[in-house]
């Protein structure tokens, strides 16, 4: 992912004006860093089916990365999820203000469009790029996902509904980047729908291992806001940390088998970056 970075590093968006802190502030949050997992979802598929399209795929994992950190920006403000820490940095409205934090989130989720549609790739290509990353992070996506985290504070959903919610809010988007790395190198259809099935459950899987560091990393260790989902209907909140790491576990599993059942230059492709989230949890 060295080469992502540097891609990042020199790809930004800059805007120079009179603004004292607009520029600064708009590339501070992709600056910080993160795991970069939606981005090397996409890259790990296309290095190892077209590496000769892998540079023209950075534009479209920065563009995901852009999408991923405008919805972080946005979570953290005092109106959402209300917290000072992200990335190990200051969130954007702690560090300038509220306006800004919303303004820059606001423009990374359109620039993110913007980069796809610039990018150096074929134009029915950019279009389904578009469309999966709308398509999953807009309305019928992240957003509604978010939209039920946040309606639902203080109020205790089902299990399939909190499940419902976290497919939603963070599951579609890991799912679609899995997919938009096979749209780039024109994989058939049917093991695209199989990728986005598996990000799915990968995606679901993350965000149940997200709640369970909540209550089991520190500020140091996670980089943001911890003993913040106290509200919400985190998997740990609903069945306790016993039994969601248990969860974790038996899905862990069962995506282990179905990891097994992509050809070999997916499995290679793929391996590093999803191992990591398959990992069993010791309880
Ligand atoms: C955090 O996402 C919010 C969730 C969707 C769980 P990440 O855990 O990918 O955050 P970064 O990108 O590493 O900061
Ligand atoms: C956020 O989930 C998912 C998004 C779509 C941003 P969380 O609220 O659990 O993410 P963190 O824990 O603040 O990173
Ligand atoms: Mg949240
Ligand atoms: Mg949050
Ligand atoms: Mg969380």
């Amino acid at each position: 992912m060295h080469r992502f970075e540097a891609y990042l590093e020199s790809h930004i968006p800059h805007t120079k004006s009179f603004h004292p802190h607009y520029e600064e502030a708009f590339v501070a949050m992709l600056h910080a860093g993160g795991k970069r997992f939606r981005p090397q979802l996409i890259l790990s598929i296309v290095e190892a089916y077209e590496p000769l399209l892998y540079d023209s795929a950075m534009s479209v994992a920065l563009a995901v990365e852009m999408f991923h950190t405008y919805s972080l920006i946005h979570d953290d403000l005092p109106a959402m999820d209300n917290a000072e820490l992200r990335r190990g940095m200051p969130t954007l409205h702690k560090r300038y203000d509220e306006v800004t934090a919303i303004l820059v989130g606001d423009g990374l989720n359109t620039d993110a469009f913007l980069l796809i549609a610039m990018s150096p790739l074929r134009a029915d290509v950019k279009i389904k790029l578009i469309e999966l990353l709308a398509l999953n992070g807009g309305s019928k996506g992240m957003v509604l996902g978010q939209a039920i985290d946040c309606y639902f504070e203080n109020k205790p959903l089902e299990i399939d509904q909190v499940e419902f919610m976290h497919i939603n809010k963070t599951a579609k988007l890991i799912a679609a980047s899995l997919q938009m790395g096979a749209v780039i190198v024109d994989l058939p259809h049917d093991i695209q729908k199989k990728l986005y099935d598996f990000g799915i459950d990968l995606g679901l899987l993350f965000q149940v291992q997200d709640d369970i560091i909540d209550v089991t990393q520190s500020e140091i260790e996670s980089g943001k806001t911890i003993q913040n989902d106290t509200d919400k209907n985190s998997f740990v909140k609903l069945l306790g940390l016993q039994e969601s790491l248990e969860y974790a576990n038996s899905l862990a599993a069962t995506l282990e088998k179905r990891f097994k059942s992509f050809d070999a230059v997916m499995q290679n492709a793929l391996q590093d970056v999803v191992n990591s989230y398959l990992y069993r949890h010791k309880n």
